[in-house]
């Protein structure tokens, strides 16, 4: 009886005779007489929250205090998602500029020294000119680590020897005079 069955859905499958790749289906920019404003992309009823949305845009608005591991983190992740283009240094000579992408501004011109934070929390966010958004691939609070490194590396083009611990200081005069 169960084989019976089968051989009959088995039948029943094969007589569909449609597969997978050529079922009817609308594409994302067609037109769709099934909905009323004719179109196959619908927005969302208004008042929409899309699940996750109300955490990030918590994160997105409160910066978090600085801490060495904030640091270490948007170390990492400057690294991984921001030097290819800009550098590891933030100088905006990074890999993928010197295979043809326009180069972005170096982080160490004193416009972008006296940027604020939102400035670069922006460009990530919404994306800026040539430069794609980050929304996707960088949390809002790595966003906020990664401009606190910015912020490091800023520093580190523009230190002087008084920036330095008075130990360090004598260490790196040793080292420099001959
Ligand atoms: C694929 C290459 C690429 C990546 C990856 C990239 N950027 Fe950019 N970025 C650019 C380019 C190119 C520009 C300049 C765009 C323009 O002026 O049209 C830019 C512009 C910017 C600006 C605005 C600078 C200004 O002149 O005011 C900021 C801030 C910035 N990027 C930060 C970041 C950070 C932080 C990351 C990592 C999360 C990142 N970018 C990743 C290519 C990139």
């Amino acid at each position: 009886m169960k084989r019976a069955l089968a051989l009959l859905m088995c039948c029943a499958a094969a007589g569909c005779g449609q597969n997978m790749e050529t079922q009817p289906k609308y594409f994302e920019y067609e037109p769709a007489p099934l909905f009323r404003d004719g179109r196959v992309l619908q927005a969302p009823v208004a008042g929409t929250v899309a699940r996750g949305d109300l955490a990030r845009a918590a994160q997105a608005a409160q910066k978090p205090p600085l801490s060495a591991e904030l640091l270490d983190r948007g170390h990492e992740e400057f690294d991984v998602f921001c030097s290819p283009c800009h550098g590891r240094l933030g100088d905006g000579n990074g890999i993928v500029v010197q295979r043809g992408m326009p180069r972005p501004h170096s982080f160490h011109e004193d416009r972008l020294r006296q940027a604020p934070d939102q400035h670069f929390f922006d460009a990530m966010t919404a994306g800026y000119g040539a430069m794609y958004s980050h929304a996707a691939r960088v949390q809002p609070q790595d966003r906020w680590a990664i401009i606190a490194y910015v912020r490091a590396l800023q520093l580190s083009q523009h230190a002087t020897l008084d920036d330095v611990p008075a130990a360090e200081q004598e260490r790196l005069r040793a080292a420099a005079t001959p």
